[in-house]
């Protein structure tokens, strides 16, 4: 028996895009059957920093309930998807830490064979929404990861545009995402979870 699938989407957002993008890949995970943990990584910013910028200081009061990530999240999960903002082009620092604490876990060879896919938002449209999907996929390739991503496999990826992953364009923060980024999140989040269950199917009856 196969089990059901279990998802983290683990996450880090300053002033909320990625955050959105986040729960529409929870929701979406949800929808096709998994059990879906929302987790936040730890935010690293000092509090003078925060309190400048009156979005991010919001955005930190409105999640200030979401549980953060740990290592025991990726070793529970059969599936994970990350979100980050695009921050020149790499990951936000924050998720990089967070990602820096699982040398235990790869040792062990505990975050390889899982599905891993990934979301992002920058604020303009060649700002480094694919180079920051990218860069995130160089992790997975080292954790022996199945990196699973939307492709062109529905009609809506030819709107959307980001065949490695779902992506928006927020004008830093200006401009939540519309129905095409979440739908492109969802879709990502859907395909990791069947590939992923596939995977398990598989692993589990031989
Ligand atoms: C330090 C820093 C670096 C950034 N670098 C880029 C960048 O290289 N390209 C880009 O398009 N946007 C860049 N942005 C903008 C954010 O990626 C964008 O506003 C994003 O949608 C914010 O997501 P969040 O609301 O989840 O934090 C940067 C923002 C910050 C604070």
């Amino acid at each position: 028996m196969a089990g059901r699938i279990k998802v983290a989407v683990i996450y880090y957002s300053a002033t909320g895009i990625t955050y959105q993008m986040a729960q529409a890949a929870c929701e979406a995970a949800g929808e096709a059957g998994a059990e879906v943990r929302l987790r936040k990584v730890r935010e690293l910013a000092p509090d003078e920093a925060i309190r400048s910028n009156s979005g991010w200081q919001a955005h930190r009061l409105q999640t200030q309930d979401v549980m953060e990530a740990e290592p025991d999240d990726l070793s529970w999960a059969d599936v994970v998807i990350f979100g980050s903002p695009t921050r020149y082009g790499m990951i936000a620092a924050q998720l990089k830490q967070f990602i820096d604490t699982t040398g235990p876990l790869w040792a062990r060879g505990a975050l390889a064979n899982k599905v891993y896919s990934a979301f992002t938002s920058a604020a303009t449209v060649h700002g480094g929404q694919e180079s920051t999907l990218l860069s995130l996929f160089t992790v997975f390739y080292h954790w022996g990861g199945i990196v699973v991503t939307p492709g062109y496999t529905d009609p809506s990826q030819f709107v959307a545009g980001n065949p490695y992953g779902a992506s928006h364009t927020s004008n830093n923060g200006e401009i939540p995402p519309d129905h095409v980024a979440l739908a492109a999140t969802a879709l990502t989040a859907k395909r990791a979870v069947e590939i992923g269950a596939a995977l398990k199917r598989g692993v589990t009856t031989g």
